[in-house]
């Protein structure tokens, strides 16, 4: 049973891969979460760029933690950016456990070269504690392997501690 738990949310897998990645360097969990919303296609980008900005959410579809999730060492969540925010499904999952998370840290991946920092402080409204540690990460960008291997040295040494 690992201590770390990677819950993502990926609308056209970049998300997925990054999270993969990460999980699979730290022998974490890895669990997907979805809110049922087809956010496929043009009408789907629409929805989700409008539930985005006004902040909505929709139940989750059922998902399974081995684990409680204030008994994980550290919970990573990693989100698609969206609008500037966090995706939809993420903060759907943050509005409705969130006070169970006491050690979090965050996966962005972003289109733009903008880090959208301010991001960890809109998802940090909803947990138990501020994020330990944060990472954006623009896929196909040269500097990915970079960002996310620097990702996971951090992890490893905040779980030496
Ligand atoms: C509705 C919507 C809004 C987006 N807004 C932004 C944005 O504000 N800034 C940005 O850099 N990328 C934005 N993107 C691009 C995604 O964040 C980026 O492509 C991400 O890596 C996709 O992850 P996924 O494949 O896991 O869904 C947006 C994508 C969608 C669908």
């Amino acid at each position: 049973m690992s201590d770390v738990l990677c819950m993502y949310y990926s609308r056209t897998g970049k998300t997925r891969e990054a999270a993969k990645e990460i999980a699979a360097a730290l022998g974490a969990e890895a669990v997907e979460i979805t809110d049922g919303v087809d956010y496929g296609g043009a009408g789907g980008f629409l929805r989700a760029g409008r539930s985005a900005m006004a902040r909505t959410t929709a139940p989750l579809a059922p998902y399974q933690t081995q684990r409680p999730l204030h008994e994980y060492r550290l919970v990573i969540l990693a989100t698609p950016v969206w609008a500037g925010r966090c995706a939809s499904p993420i903060r759907g999952l943050l509005k409705r456990r969130g006070l169970e998370m006491e050690r979090v840290a965050y996966v962005l991946t972003r289109a733009s070269g903008k880090h959208y920092e301010e991001v960890y402080e809109q998802m940090d409204l909803y947990t138990a504690a501020p994020h330990v540690l944060a990472v954006s990460l623009r896929p196909g960008d040269t500097g990915y392997a970079f960002w996310r291997d620097g990702f996971v040295q951090d992890v490893k040494r905040y779980l030496e501690k």
